[in-house]
């Protein structure tokens, strides 16, 4: 199946009013975002290709795709050592249709695994071995087509503890105690199955500095000191109390940067609180949403080593956050669920715009450390 989309198509859609209010298709995040010489992306759920303003959306605002659950472990290993790629090999279809890159999410994560796999009673040298044949199937299955990787998934607690999980010491994989042995070992075998993939850590509640991130921190420096193959950092940023807004971001990002890593803003929202009837409880959140969008854009966009921003979905249609908050939150990405642009949206939009005028340096130093990835 292909998801081509036609230029007529495209004119069609620009003459299409939605309950009274066209749909702006002029403006673009992904020709902005190609201004700085980074990438926007959103996760992506390949069920909705189909429907013509979702793929239509996706394609003319981002330049990466992130599969939202198409690549996890209960998609990608449903019964031990049976590989199913049918779905994330429609994201690859549908970005390489639309020259976009694929983010790969994730290879290793102690929660949302298959029932086989968390109930199977192994021993820790079978896990090793159930470990390391899935990394290196997945990860080779989609060598040269995902540029970039989260190999670990969300591993420290929020007091920079290691979280007890079946990878580290439940059992383990013969590493219990032994520290971030076992994400060093993830690492690994992801690099030795496709040696030019982007290898990321990824986790939230790290985005500005606190323990949680003083431990990435720390393990990246040491990762980097004994060459464990590791080339960058995904911070979440999922904002779900418009009244706890992570503060020195920049910061972080800085010091991650000086350690030589990449940071990715992977899975962006800012949730509202919602009333009775899914509306947004307060109007005026919407501006505070779009404020925050903006204030992020703006320190990824400001910083070299920040290459990509990327929101967790793209349209209030589709979100994780009203099942996640159980109907109290919602409406806490960029379009509304009538593919609308949000304020969020048009603040975003600027801060790149703003971004790309105020320092070539940024970008040019951006391309140079994409560019030396790449090699
Ligand atoms: C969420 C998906 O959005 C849901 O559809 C799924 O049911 C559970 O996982 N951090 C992550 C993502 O790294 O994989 C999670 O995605 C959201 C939190």
């Amino acid at each position: 199946m292909r998801f081509k989309i036609s230029p007529n198509f495209l004119t069609v859609l620009i003459a299409l009013p939605i309950v009274g209010q066209p749909v702006c298709f002029a403006q673009s995040l992904r020709k902005e975002a190609q201004k700085l010489g980074l990438l926007v992306g959103a996760a992506v759920d390949p069920a909705r290709f189909s429907e013509p303003l979702y793929a239509e959306m996706l394609a003319s605002q981002f330049n990466m795709a992130e599969p939202e659950n198409a690549m996890k472990w209960q998609a990608t290993e449903p019964a031990r050592g049976q590989f199913n790629f049918t779905a994330g090999d429609q994201v690859v279809e549908f970005a390489e249709a639309h020259q976009m890159k694929v983010r790969g999410h994730n290879l290793l994560w102690g929660v949302f695994n298959p029932a086989w796999l968390t109930e199977g009673h192994f021993t820790p040298d079978e896990l090793r071995s159930i470990m390391k044949n899935h990394i290196i199937t997945v990860v080779s299955h989609y060598r040269a087509k995902v540029f970039a990787w989260d190999v670990v998934n969300e591993a420290f607690d929020r007091n920079g503890q290691l979280k007890h999980t079946l990878w580290y010491d439940r059992p383990g994989i013969g590493l219990a105690g032994q520290g971030t042995a076992y994400i060093a070992q993830a690492f690994r075998w992801a690099h030795q199955a496709d040696p030019k993939a982007l290898l990321f850590y990824n986790d939230y509640a790290a985005e500005g500095l606190n323990a949680k991130s003083d431990a990435i921190y720390a393990m990246v420096k040491d990762f980097k000191r004994r060459h464990v193959p590791i080339d960058g950092v995904g911070l979440q940023m999922h904002l779900m109390d418009l009244n706890q807004i992570p503060t020195s971001v920049a910061a972080n990002i800085a010091r991650l940067a000086a350690l030589g890593v990449q940071v990715h803003i992977t899975e962006m929202d800012v949730a509202l609180p919602m009333n009775a009837s899914g509306k947004p409880l307060h109007r005026a959140d919407l501006s505070r949403q779009a404020k925050i969008y903006g204030e992020m854009a703006t320190i990824c966009a400001e910083q070299p080593g920040c290459t990509a921003f990327q929101t967790w979905g793209f349209t209030d249609k589709y979100s994780w956050i009203p099942h996640y908050t159980r109907g109290e939150k919602g409406d806490a990405l960029l379009f509304d669920a009538n593919y609308r642009p949000k304020p969020a949206y048009r603040a975003v939009l600027k801060a790149f715009a703003q971004a790309a005028r105020k320092n070539p340096k940024t970008i040019e130093r951006r391309l140079e450390i994409e560019h030396h990835s790449l090699q």
